[in-house]
């Protein structure tokens, strides 16, 4: 059995054989954490984008969208806290010179511990069998509760150093729990600093003349400085949405996993201004409507969880995490968090404007608290990409690997293939092909034989293959082979049409989670 990571390094080996994701600016040994979708990656990404934004837009009337510029005035930065605060506690190994997030480093050290604990319980469960109590056991194995005091006292030393922003026990406890760096090996560290994540660039052509501007590290910043315009033009009332999708850009020192943590990357973003005093009832219908929308993909319900923040941001009065059960573990792709008025205040505060919102039934004025919802693109990609990898094992001793994707995401909705390149059926197939593709993604190929043309389309995640064989010359047939079930059909040509539209419409996933 391959481990995760094996599988990991498959996929992302998969992901650049079949035109997935490629690393950026490859011929010149690539450019660490940022990537290219090719020309099957770029089809998944917009459907994922559609699926969002219509769900967003379209099942709620009141939510609208916009597209902010990636530039903003620096002062936006300013405000939203990001120049002052913005920042991750970096250490340096002086013998490797290499550069590690120390957080990271304690993290991965508590990971460790919690693997300890977890290889104890395995072993006691394959020894005890049916018998097996793990939570007697974890409360009364002398070694386990040994892992699992040091464990919460390492926690409690780190958690408390995070809140304190304190850098030089950060050092410490590295310095303590003998964490060496991975290439070197010694723990010959430098002071902890703080770096902020980001990236600058310069705007003007003289040297006097020239303004420190930021590419943008989130979305969401756009939609506030933008809130007076859309409300005003768009009539809006509250409670009202602006939802966005664009890059955003952060300079990552610990970039790993692949699309997961990238320095350019892309979120879909909504803020959803409501009245104060009712931002928590709304937060909660977020929460279920964004767990609702994951789980229409039909990836598996338990692959999703909510991780609640014990620990809020001085803004906010509640925030969770939907996480999923990547090859690496649960982990964050979307964040729902109750943010208060804080971000419209401060821009009122920088920009010296006024940023409020009068509600004419009440008679009075007032700033809008915020529910955002915000999840990575990438993210998403790498979770749909993750779960839908699969080899198989056929019935005729063969194998091979399937992406099953949810057929309304898949980057091409049919292939079609004339069985031989003679006889007419390249002609015939060619009029199945015009006939579908004004209104989907439709593929032609007529090279190899039929077994390693459908294999070709199992790997990028096709739902259906149609071929064109010397009975559709009489018949006026084609047959449809289903790439989950490999069952094949004959069908009419004339009701070819609404069977790809069966799968490639989003109608019937849109209905699933409408209120
Ligand atoms: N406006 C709120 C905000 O930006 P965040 O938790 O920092 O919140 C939101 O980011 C989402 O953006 C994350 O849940 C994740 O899906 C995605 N994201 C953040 N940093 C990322 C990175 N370096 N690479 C890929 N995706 C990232």
């Amino acid at each position: 059995m391959a481990t995760q990571e094996e599988v990991f390094k498959k996929i992302i080996a998969h992901c650049k054989e079949y035109g997935f994701v490629f690393p950026s600016s490859e011929i010149y040994d690539g450019l660490s954490a940022v990537y290219d979708y090719g020309q099957n990656g770029v089809e998944l990404k917009n459907n994922i984008k559609q699926y969002w934004w219509n769900a967003m837009t379209r099942l709620h009337s009141n939510i609208v969208g916009i597209d902010a510029a990636i530039f903003m005035h620096p002062t936006t930065w300013k405000a939203s806290g990001h120049v002052d605060a913005f920042n991750d506690p970096l250490i340096d190994n002086k013998d490797s010179k290499k550069r590690y997030r120390a957080d990271v480093l304690i993290e991965e050290q508590l990971a460790k511990i919690d693997d300890k604990i977890n290889k104890e319980v395995e072993k006691a469960r394959k020894r005890f069998g049916d018998s097996f109590d793990e939570a007697m056991f974890r409360q009364t194995n002398e070694r386990v509760m040994e892992h699992i005091q040091k464990r919460e006292a390492l926690h409690e030393r780190f958690a408390k150093a995070m809140n304190d922003n304190d850098l030089a026990e950060l050092r410490q406890i590295i310095v303590d729990e003998k964490i060496v760096c991975p290439i070197s090996g010694t723990c010959n560290w430098t002071d902890v600093r703080q770096f902020n994540l980001m990236f600058t660039t310069e705007m003007g052509s003289t040297a006097e003349g020239t303004m420190k501007v930021y590419l943008r590290p989130e979305t969401a910043q756009g939609i506030f400085v933008n809130f007076l315009n859309v409300q005003k033009t768009g009539r809006m009332k509250i409670p009202f949405g602006i939802a966005q999708i664009g890059k955003a850009f952060r300079n990552e020192i610990v970039a790993r996993q692949f699309v997961f943590r990238m320095k350019e990357f892309e979120q879909m973003e909504m803020q959803f201004f409501v009245q104060p005093g009712e931002e928590l009832k709304w937060f909660e219908y977020w929460k279920q409507f964004r767990l609702k929308w994951h789980k229409a993909l039909g990836l598996g319900d338990e692959k999703y969880r909510f991780h609640d923040h014990d620990k809020l941001a001085h803004y906010a009065n509640a925030a969770t995490d939907i996480e999923f059960l990547m090859p690496f573990g649960f982990k964050e792709v979307e964040g729902i968090h109750s943010r208060t008025d804080f971000d419209l205040s401060q821009h009122a505060k920088y920009s010296n404007k006024k940023i409020e919102y009068f509600d004419a039934e009440k008679g009075e004025s007032y700033t809008p608290y915020v529910i955002e919802t915000s999840i990575g693109v990438d993210r998403m990609f790498l979770s749909i990409v993750c779960s839908s990898y699969k080899e198989e094992a056929l019935a005729d001793g063969e194998s091979r690997v399937v992406l099953s994707l949810p057929a309304v995401l898949a980057p091409i909705k049919a292939c079609i293939m004339p069985l031989v390149r003679k006889d007419g059926l390249p002609e015939k197939a060619q009029e199945v092909l015009n006939m579908l593709k004004y209104d989907f993604k439709v593929a032609y190929d007529e090279k190899d034989s039929i077994g390693k043309r459908y294999r070709r389309q199992d790997a990028i995640g096709t739902p259906l293959c149609i071929t064109i064989d010397h009975d559709t010359l009489q018949d006026n047939c084609v047959t449809i082979r289903n790439r989950d079930t490999m069952q094949q059909e004959r069908v009419p040509i004339a009701e070819v049409y609404a069977k790809v539209a069966k799968e490639a419409s989003f109608s019937e996933i849109y209905k699933k989670i409408a209120d």
